[in-house]
C-alpha cells in the first residue's frame, strides 16, 4: 500500500449495524488509516444501508434471489477497490470460493470468546452455560462457522443477574472497540498470519490481541447506538 493510502473497506452487513457504525465512525479521524468504501446488504431495509448513505459511503442491496449470490458480491467488492472484507452481522454462510477468493483479506467479528459458543445466540449460549468470563472475538474467516484463526479478543465478565440482552448490550461496548482496533493493526501492517496464528508486530505486540477491562469498570449498560 503507498504511504498515505488508507485501507478501503467492504463492509457485509445484515441488520442493525452498531459494528459497521464503529467503523464509520473510525474512519471519520483522519488519523485513522482505513475508511468503509462499500457496503452490502442481503437485507434491502437493513439499518445497514440507511447508515452507509448517511455516512456519504456507498451502500447496495444484493438481491439474495437469483442464483450466484457470493459471485456478484466478490465482483462488487473487487470493482470497488476493497483491500478488506469486514462482515458485521452478515447473516450468511459464506461459500468455500468466495472465502478462497478473499484469503487472508476477510474477517468477522463474533459475539463469544472463540472456539466457545460459535453460530448464532453465543450470548444466550454464555448466560446458559454459566461462565464467569464471555467476550468477542476478530477474527479471519476461514472455510468454517467461526473456526478462523483469531485476531483480537476482549473478555467481558458475565454479572450476577445477567440474561441475553444485558451480556448481548455489555459485549458489544467492546465489539465496537475490537473491530476498528484489529482493522487499524491491518492497515498499520502489524498483522501477519501463520497457519492458524496470527502475530501482532510492534507496540503492545501481541499482548495488544487481549483486551481485559478492570474490575469494577465495566459498564452494566451503555451506549449501543
Ligand atoms: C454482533 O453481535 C456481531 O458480533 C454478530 O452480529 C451482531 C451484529 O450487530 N456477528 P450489529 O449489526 O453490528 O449491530
Amino acid at each position: 500500500m503507498s504511504p498515505g493510502r488508507r485501507l478501503r473497506l467492504a463492509v457485509l452487513a445484515s441488520g442493525r449495524g452498531s459494528n459497521l457504525q464503529a467503523l464509520l465512525d473510525a474512519g471519520k479521524e483522519r488519523s485513522y488509516p482505513a475508511e468503509v468504501a462499500l457496503v452490502l446488504s442481503d437485507k434491502v431495509d437493513a439499518a445497514t444501508l440507511r447508515r452507509a448513505r448517511e455516512a456519504g459511503v456507498a451502500a447496495e442491496w444484493i438481491d439474495p434471489g437469483p442464483p450466484g449470490l457470493f459471485g456478484r458480491i466478490g465482483e462488487r467488492i473487487e470493482k470497488a477497490g476493497a483491500d478488506l472484507v469486514c462482515c458485521a452481522g452478515f447473516m450468511r454462510i459464506l461459500p468455500p470460493e468466495f472465502v478462497r477468493r478473499f484469503a487472508g483479506r476477510i474477517l468477522n467479528i463474533h459475539p463469544s470468546l472463540l472456539p466457545s459458543f460459535p453460530g448464532l445466540h453465543a450470548q444466550r449460549k454464555a448466560v446458559r452455560a454459566g461462565v464467569r468470563i464471555a467476550g468477542c472475538t476478530v477474527h479471519f474467516i476461514d472455510e468454517g462457522v467461526d473456526t478462523g484463526p483469531v485476531l483480537l479478543q476482549a473478555a467481558v465478565p458475565v454479572l450476577a443477574g445477567d440474561d441475553e440482552e444485558s451480556l448481548s448490550e455489555r459485549i458489544l461496548l467492546y465489539e465496537h472497540q475490537i473491530y476498528p482496533l484489529a482493522v487499524r493493526l491491518i492497515a498499520e501492517g502489524r498483522v501477519r498470519l501463520e497457519g492458524r496464528r496470527v502475530h501482532i508486530e510492534g507496540a503492545g505486540g501481541e499482548g495488544a490481541g487481549f483486551i481485559s477491562p478492570p474490575l469494577g469498570g465495566v459498564p452494566a449498560h451503555g451506549k449501543t447506538s
